[in-house]
C-alpha cells in the first residue's frame, strides 16, 4: 500500500504537479536556476509582510533542524547568552544545539500543555541582564499548542534583545507579520504549510542583526552570514543545492498565491483542525491541550478512555485505508497525533475519523 495521504506535519501529502517539477535535472550554475532561487527569496519576504533592504531570506540546506542550528551558532556570539523559551521537544532541541556549539544559554522549561508565558519571560530578562537572544518554537508541533509570539515579541522587544522564532509547522500556514512582531530570525522549511518536499530549510532574517553574524559562526557549512553573502549575489548556493527540492518549492509558492495565500490556506487548516477535533469529540476522544491554545497545525489527542487500545493497530488498520497519522510525542501521556497540513480537506478529515469509528467499533 504505497499510496496513502500523510497526516503527519511534514513532509506532508503534496500536489501531484509540485511531485512533476522534480523530474528534470537542473544544473546550479545556470543563470535561470539562479534566478529561481532569487525569486523563491523575494517571494519569502512577501509572505513575512516584510521588504529587502530591512530583511532579507537565505534559504539554507538540510531539514528544518540544520536551519534552527544555523540560527542560533551564527547569532549568538561567544560573550552572548540565549534565552529558550521551550514547551516541547522542538523548544529543547535548541538547547541540546546550544550544549553541542558550548554557546551560553538559560532555559526556561513550560509544560507541554501551557503556552510559553511572557511574564515569566518578562522576569527572566530582569533577572539576567547577561540575556542578549531570545528564542522560542511559534506552533510546537510536540503538542500542536500554539505560542503567543506577539505577547513574547512584545515584551523581548521592549528588553531590546534579539528575537529568535522556529515557525517550522506554521510559517505559511498561519499568517505572521514578522516586523510588525520584532521578529529578527524567523526559521521554516520545504516541506511544510507552503507545501514542497523536503531538502532545505530557509530563514527570514533582519538584515542589520544578520550582519553582525559574520565571523560568528561555529559552524563551516551552516554559517548564515556566508551562506547569504554567497546567496545575496546572484542566487548561487554556497554549496551544493538540493535542485529538485528547490524547483518543486517554487512550484509549490505559486500554488500557495492560486490557492489565495496565506489567509485561504489558514482558512483551510483552521476548517480541517475544528472538524478534526468536533469529529473526534463525537467519538469520546479529547485532545491534549485546551481549546484556547490548541494551534491549527495538528493535534494531540488522548487514547480512548477505558478501552485496550494499541495505537499501532490503529495505525496499521487507518494507513492500509490510505493514511498514516503519527504517534505521541508528549512525555506525560499517552497520546497520539493526526495533522491536518498539506494537501488535505475537509473529506479527509472525515474519512480518517470515520475510520477510527470503524477501527473502534470493531474492537
Ligand atoms: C517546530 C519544529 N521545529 C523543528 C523541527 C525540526 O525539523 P526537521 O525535522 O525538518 O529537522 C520540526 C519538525 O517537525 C518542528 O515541527
Amino acid at each position: 500500500m504505497r499510496n496513502y495521504k500523510l497526516l503527519t506535519p511534514g513532509p506532508l501529502t503534496t500536489t501531484d504537479s509540485v511531485k512533476r517539477e522534480m523530474l528534470f535535472d537542473h544544473c546550479t550554475w545556470d543563470d535561470d536556476y539562479k534566478q529561481i532561487t532569487q525569486e523563491i527569496r523575494a517571494g519569502l519576504l512577501e509572505l513575512a509582510h516584510v521588504q529587502e533592504p530591512e530583511y532579507t531570506a537565505v534559504l539554507m540546506q538540510g531539514s528544518g533542524t540544520f536551519g534552527v542550528e544555523s540560527v542560533l551558532t551564527s547569532a549568538v556570539g561567544a560573550e552572548e547568552t540565549l534565552l529558550i523559551a521551550a514547551n516541547g521537544a522542538y523548544g529543547e532541541r535548541m538547547a541540546d544545539m546550544a550544549e553541542h556549539a558550548g554557546i551560553s544559554y538559560l532555559l526556561y522549561r513550560e509544560d507541554y500543555d501551557k503556552i510559553i508565558s511572557p511574564e515569566r519571560v518578562r522576569q527572566l530578562l530582569e533577572e539576567n541582564p547577561q540575556i542578549t537572544h531570545v528564542s522560542m518554537v511559534h506552533s510546537e508541533t510536540t503538542s500542536g499548542v500554539l505560542n503567543d509570539i506577539a505577547a513574547v515579541g512584545a515584551v523581548v522587544k521592549a528588553a531590546g534583545k534579539v528575537f529568535i522564532v522556529d515557525a517550522m509547522s506554521s510559517f505559511g500556514g498561519v499568517d505572521i507579520p514578522v516586523g510588525e512582531l520584532g521578529i529578527d530570525f524567523i526559521i521554516s522549511s520545504a516541506n511544510k504549510c507552503i507545501q514542497g518536499v523536503p531538502g532545505f530549510s530557509f530563514i527570514i532574517c533582519r538584515t542589520s542583526e544578520l550582519e553582525k553574524c559574520r565571523g560568528k559562526a561555529r559552524s563551516l557549512s551552516l554559517d548564515l552570514y556566508d551562506q547569504w553573502l554567497t546567496m545575496k549575489k546572484d542566487g548561487k548556493w554556497r554549496y551544493t543545492s538540493p535542485t529538485h527540492v528547490v524547483l518543486a518549492f517554487a512550484q509549490a509558492m505559486r500554488e500557495l498565491k492560486e490557492e489565495g495565500g496565506i489567509p485561504a490556506r489558514s482558512r483551510r487548516y483552521q476548517e480541517n483542525n475544528r472538524l478534526l477535533i468536533r469529529r473526534m469529540a463525537e467519538l469520546g476522544i479529547r485532545p491534549y491541550v485546551s481549546e484556547d491554545i490548541q494551534g491549527p497545525i495538528i493535534t494531540t489527542f488522548y487514547y480512548p478512555e477505558g478501552r485496550d487500545f494499541s495505537f499501532q493497530e490503529m495505525y496499521q488498520y487507518i494507513k492500509e485505508r490510505g493514511y498514516a497519522i503519527y504517534p505521541g510525542k508528549v512525555t506525560d501521556a499517552d497520546t497520539f497525533r493526526v495533522g491536518n497540513i498539506g494537501e488535505i480537506y475537509s473529506e479527509d478529515m472525515e474519512k480518517v475519523c470515520g475510520l477510527v469509528k470503524e477501527f473502534l467499533e470493531e474492537r
